[in-house]
């Protein structure tokens, strides 16, 4: 059965480099043009992927009729903006996490997004890393019989990306860059959570920065029925790099526990009777990891774009799409709210705030 290729528009040309390589790779999709306002960026990354054409002005790709999907990597603080512009474009919408960087923004997108018929589809990268999804298809499969507790971890040294301007702008927060990776993955596995409490602590590092949010935080989450999920997050601290994961998470049931790691692309299962075992899928490093060091995800990319296609080619809504992501939105601005008062923080009075 031969399916149709999606045209891809890419805005942002830093992580944007990433999805360039994973639709070049893909047979489901064409490049069609790439954008940034930086004309070295758009140089840099013509030269280096033999690219043809791009733009400085959104406005091309955003008429350019030969475009089905834009994928907007971009500063967080314009995603709002550019998710809007896309879809008033009649485009379909890959955008890379956060969504947005406060709900306030979220009724327009709706409007828009109900107004095109068009799909949203949120770049929660980690979901589609190799021990990730080997993790969730056991999950599927029933595997761990009844969770009832998930622990999700995004510990790093990221004082590397301060060195971004926009990372010292307004706007810019490590929960809703960096910590949104554990948050997803708890609320991917507990999508009711309804009651969140946490502290957080900015460090001297932190602040010489001239960064207010905290750049420490611990999470403990509640869901309808009780379950729990503890989510952590550091990033202006040296590492562990031995011994901590990155990004990881850890589901415990009735029936076996598991643990997807970042780091090693390692799994740890232990479903009864079967003994404890660890996966290595290190083998896909260089199909995760196409270009120096880690810090980019074409692999994870890859799985994405490739998942999103078959979501269009059968009509479905994506996942995790425009509501989810509110929704997890909503539980970093109860995180907030928490860290804040003190007090544990109903997600429901977060959505009843804003009216959604
Ligand atoms: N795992 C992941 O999913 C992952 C990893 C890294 C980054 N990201 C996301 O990607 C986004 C970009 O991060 P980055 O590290 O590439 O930042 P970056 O600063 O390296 O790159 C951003 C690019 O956007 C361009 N840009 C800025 N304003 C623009 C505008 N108005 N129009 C067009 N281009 C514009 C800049 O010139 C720059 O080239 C962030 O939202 C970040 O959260 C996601």
């Amino acid at each position: 059965m031969t399916h149709t290729k999606y045209r891809l528009g890419v805005i942002g040309l830093g992580e944007g480099r990433s999805i360039i390589s994973a639709a070049i790779q893909s047979d489901r999709f064409e490049l069609a043009n790439v954008c940034d306002i930086s004309e070295e960026a758009c140089k840099t990354r013509a030269a280096e992927f033999g690219l043809t054409r791009y733009t400085l002005n959104y406005e091309d790709m955003l008429k350019d009729p030969e475009i089905d999907i834009i994928a907007i990597y971009t500063p967080d603080q314009l995603h709002g903006l550019h998710i809007k512009q896309a879809l008033d474009a009649g485009k379909h919408v890959i955008v890379t996490k956060p969504m947005l960087t406060s709900l306030d923004e979220a009724h327009e997108l709706l409007k828009a997004a109900e107004a095109s018929g068009k799909h949203l589809f949120v770049g929660q990268s980690s979901r589609f890393f190799e021990p990730m999804i080997h993790q969730r298809n056991d999950f599927l499969a029933g595997r761990h019989g009844e969770i009832d507790t998930v622990e999700t971890y995004y510990i790093s040294d990221s004082r590397w990306f301060l060195k971004k301007g926009w990372s010292r702008q307004n706007g810019f927060s490590w929960m809703y860059n960096f910590m949104i990776h554990a948050v997803d993955l708890a609320a991917w596995y507990l999508p009711d959570i309804e009651e969140v409490f946490g502290y957080g602590h900015s460090s001297s590092t932190n602040k010489e920065y001239g960064l207010t949010a905290p750049d420490t935080m611990r999470f403990l989450m509640k869901d309808a029925a009780g379950r729990i999920a503890q989510v952590s997050g550091s990033y202006t601290k040296p590492a562990l790099r031995s011994v901590d994961p990155g990004i990881s998470c850890t589901l415990r049931g009735t029936k076996g526990s598991s643990r997807a790691v970042y780091s090693k692309l390692l799994y740890h299962t232990h479903f009864a009777p079967e003994q404890a075992v660890t996966h290595s899928f290190e083998d896909k490093h260089p199909y995760y990891f196409r270009f120096e060091g880690e810090s980019h995800h074409a692999g994870e990319y890859q799985n994405y774009i490739e998942y999103f296609a078959e979501c269009l080619d059968k009509g479905e809504a994506p996942k995790p799409g425009l509501y989810e992501g509110i929704r997890t939105l909503a539980i970093m601005a109860a995180m907030e709210r928490s860290m804040e008062t003190g007090a544990p923080v109903k997600v429901k009075d977060i959505l009843n705030h804003y009216s959604l």
